[in-house]
């Protein structure tokens, strides 16, 4: 059975919209409460919860961070940039995981994947001081093989691949060679020791296919499914997906 790691971001995307002062200070006296929505989401099945918090703290601020690892159930799996404030933050923090990520300040959520070729004795920083401190390093990255190789190499635990190329080639002619490359790349992760999560722009149609990746431990999935909760409610749309997720 594939987990879900439920993102709530996008919960605290809609309060800092309206409580952008009080969000930082007084968290849970304004909504809607991401630390509710995660604990609702948990008690509907979700495995995981997954909160980014940006620099910038557009959405998620360091208070509900802490105000999570006091709350939940499952794991609490910290996104975030590779930089030593981070690095800091997440060492103080103790989350189950980290997942590092690439950080724009004006894309509007996650582009493309770390990369670790690229910034690789910052990201083997990163690593160890998180494997010492007994926290799991996952490593969001494109499913290209340069990056899997030494995402295993720089002894990353996990790997994120990116689906977002896939997500918005969904409905085009280039869907199946986005897809072959996420098979490829789950593939070759997989042999390499990895574990493999996926996760960005999954949503409830294309879920039905990524489902069918080989090896997928993990999906993160937010915005889809905040978006869906807006109608149904954050327990059914949590349930309606995992139920996707398991082919049913
Ligand atoms: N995984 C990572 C690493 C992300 O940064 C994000 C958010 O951009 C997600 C998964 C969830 O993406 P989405 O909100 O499109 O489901």
């Amino acid at each position: 059975m594939i987990l879900l790691g439920l993102n709530i971001d996008h919960c605290a995307t809609v309060r800092q919209a309206r409580y952008r002062e009080a969000a930082a200070t007084t968290g849970g006296a304004v909504e809607p409460d991401p630390v509710t929505l995660a604990v609702l989401g948990e008690r509907a099945g979700a495995d995981g919860i997954t909160v980014h918090l940006r620099e910038d703290r557009r959405h998620i601020q360091e208070r509900d961070v802490w105000r999570l690892r006091e709350c939940i159930a499952t794991r609490l799996n910290l996104e975030m940039a590779c930089n030593p404030a981070m690095t800091a933050f997440a060492l103080k923090l103790k989350p189950a995981t980290v997942c590092l990520v690439p950080e724009n300040r004006d894309e509007i959520s996650t582009e493309g994947g770390l990369d670790v070729v690229g910034n690789q004795k910052r990201v083997q920083a990163c690593i160890n001081a998180m494997t010492k401190a007994g926290i799991q390093t996952s490593l969001f990255i494109d499913p290209d093989e340069a990056q899997i190789e030494l995402a295993a190499k720089l002894g990353a635990p996990i790997v994120e691949l990116h689906t977002g190329a896939y997500a918005n080639a969904y409905h085009s002619a280039k869907r199946a060679k986005e897809f072959q490359r996420l098979r490829l790349g789950c593939v070759r992760a997989h042999e390499l020791g990895l574990v493999v999560n996926a996760g960005h722009g999954i949503n409830y149609v294309n879920v039905t296919e990524v489902r069918t990746l080989p090896h997928v431990h993990e999906m993160n999935i937010g915005h889809s499914v905040i978006s869906r909760a807006l109608f149904t409610g954050i327990e059914e749309a949590v349930r309606e997906l995992k139920a996707r997720m398991a082919g049913q």
